[in-house]
């Protein structure tokens, strides 16, 4: 797989989130979206409720797949781990960049190259006080972008980071690694629980390669529609 972003078209950069419980409800969107989408995220959830199953089901159809696990273990399990997705066919997977430097090399070593692995920075639901909680006491941006140091020296492939991170980590890393990023709101779609949204195109402009987006998508009335608007509007 080329990972050249700015060569693919746009539509060929957006992730669709399936945040489902069940597989019969991801696929009835996948069956809906799969020529017309970039990849398709398959997290926690829909992995925990359908497991390899639904990664074949949704590849059937056409899609290809972003594996969300976050994988955060010792490094020779996140290693094998890696290899079990690698057999799946899986295009994307994440791990936490917190695992440290053997944990992301072993999992680097285990992926298949053609395989983008992401690296996780800070979590967006992680605010300061959490993270001096959790013993460091570092500013946040500059703790994000140390953990993304450590990924781009250990051979990542990309990070995924809020649309606010991606300026920072562009500049720091020029093409050298991808940025993948959640927490997008097409112009006057409803926010969610998303509080620092971007619009598909700032975040674009800001250097992102990948947009993962969810319900302005999932749940509109009508999918089809709400992706093509949101490719318009991004070019
Ligand atoms: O529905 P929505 O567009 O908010 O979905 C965004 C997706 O990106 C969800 O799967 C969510 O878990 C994920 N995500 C996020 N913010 C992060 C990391 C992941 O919204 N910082």
């Amino acid at each position: 797989m080329n990972w050249q972003a700015t060569e693919m078209n746009p539509r060929a950069r957006i992730i669709i989130a399936l945040d489902f419980p069940t597989s019969e409800a991801a696929l009835a969107l996948v069956r809906r979206l799969s020529p017309h989408a970039g990849l398709f995220k398959i997290g926690l959830q829909l992995y925990t409720a359908a497991g390899r199953e639904i990664v074949r089901a949704v590849r059937d159809l056409g899609g290809r797949i972003f594996l969300d696990l976050k994988l955060h273990d010792i490094p020779h399990t996140v290693g094998r781990a890696v290899e079990s997705a690698d057999s799946l066919g899986v295009e994307m997977l994440t791990i936490h960049l917190s695992g440290g430097r053997a944990m992301i090399e072993a999992a680097v070593r285990a992926a298949n190259p053609e395989m983008l692995l992401l690296g996780v920075t800070v979590l967006t639901s992680i605010d300061p006080a959490t993270l001096r909680e959790t013993g460091v006491d570092a500013p946040m941006e500059e703790h994000v972008l140390r953990l993304a140091r450590l990924g781009a020296e250990s051979g990542i492939g990309g990070v995924v980071a809020s649309p606010h991170e991606v300026a920072p980590l562009r500049r720091a890393y020029g093409s050298k690694i991808k940025i993948v990023t959640p927490g997008i709101r097409p112009r006057g779609a409803a926010a969610d629980d998303q509080r620092r949204a971007m619009t598909p195109a700032d975040a674009l402009t800001a250097g992102a390669d990948f947009l993962v987006i969810g319900r302005p998508i999932t749940a509109a009335q009508n999918p089809r529609a709400a992706l093509d608007q949101i490719v318009v509007d991004a070019v």
